[in-house]
């Protein structure tokens, strides 16, 4: 792989940065608000925010960049279309419970619901976010989708999955300023009470997060290789081994097949529709 060491690199920095993420978000409400609860009150809230930055943000990243992880080469693609589609299925579900807190949490208090820019695009991303994964599964998982709409659809999948994804990040700073807005009573934000920098660096390490991840996602040559380009490396000794996972020729689904029959679509880039 080109600049192995360097996508290493960016790697490390993600899972580090996304790491600290989520540690952040759990001291924040653990050690300055009301902890974790599911009463109607602030505690029931404070799972919006920890779940969020868990499901919609931590773990829907790592679905995006698992296709790109090198050792995962030698691991057939129906394998990782089940990874893939496994872990956003995951972070679907996280944001759905942290909705259901936070929806619950405004009606026991009479709060009314989706007055804010915050909650629009917030609501709007997880509408599409589902729709993305309904349309990922019938079009790349089920094995009746034919390859010419597998082709003409892989360039929106992944524009419209990164566009989630930086609107996700978008949404995450609004709410992170709008709850400090509301709940900094004693010392003021404007005053930067000790509560409201830790906070402040959570916003910067989401932000340093979605970057590193957006990057790994767009470098071409971090792309997950062509099943027959990999086999040649392999047979050339280019450095993989096929230990942990079985022989991509052996794919249970359709996929190595249907390649076979329109190597076409993978010679024009458009190899990852498959
Ligand atoms: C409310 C979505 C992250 C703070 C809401 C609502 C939605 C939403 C749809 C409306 C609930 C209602 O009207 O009852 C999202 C999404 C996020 C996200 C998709 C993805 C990252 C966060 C984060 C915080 C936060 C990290 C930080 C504390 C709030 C607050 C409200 C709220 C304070 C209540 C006020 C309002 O409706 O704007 N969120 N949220 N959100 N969220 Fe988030
Ligand atoms: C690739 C997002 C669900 C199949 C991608 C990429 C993104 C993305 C951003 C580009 C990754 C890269 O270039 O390395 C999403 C989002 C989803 C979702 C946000 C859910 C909300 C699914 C589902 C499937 C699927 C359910 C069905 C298996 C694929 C395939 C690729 C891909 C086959 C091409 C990978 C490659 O060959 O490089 N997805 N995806 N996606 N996705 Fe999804």
């Amino acid at each position: 792989m080109e600049g192995y060491k360097l996508f290493l690199a960016f790697l490390a920095s993600a899972l580090l940065l996304g790491f600290l993420s989520v540690v952040f978000a759990l001291l924040w409400v653990l050690h300055y608000r009301e902890g974790l609860g599911w009463n109607g009150g602030s505690a029931e809230f404070n799972w919006h925010p920890v779940l969020m930055i868990t499901g919609f943000v931590f773990i829907q990243g790592i679905a995006i960049i698992v296709y790109r992880l090198p050792w995962t080469w030698k691991c057939s693609k129906f394998l990782m279309k089940l990874i893939h589609a496994g872990l956003h299925t995951i972070a679907l579900t996280l944001a759905i419970i942290s909705l259901v807190a936070v929806f619950d949490f405004h009606n026991a208090q009479n709060i009314p619901n989706m007055y804010s820019l915050h909650s629009w695009i917030g609501l709007t991303a997880v509408i599409l976010y589902a729709l993305q994964l309904v349309l990922g599964f019938v079009v790349f998982l089920l094995p009746f989708t034919p390859t010419s709409l597998r082709t003409a659809l892989m360039p929106i999948h992944t524009y419209s999955g990164l566009l989630i994804f930086g609107t996700v990040i978008a949404t995450a700073l609004m709410g992170i300023t709008e709850k400090l807005i509301f709940s900094l009573n004693i010392i003021p934000y404007r005053d930067s009470p000790k509560e409201a920098i830790f906070v402040n660096v959570l916003g910067v390490l989401i932000v340093a997060y979605g970057a590193v991840i957006m990057w790994m996602a767009t470098r071409p040559h971090w792309k997950r290789p062509l099943e027959h380009v990999f086999q040649t490396h392999q047979r050339i000794g280019e450095g993989f081994s096929e230990e942990d996972c079985h022989n991509p020729d052996l794919e249970i689904s359709s996929d190595g097949a249907a390649r076979k029959r329109n190597p076409k679509s993978d010679e024009t880039g458009q190899r990852s529709t498959m």
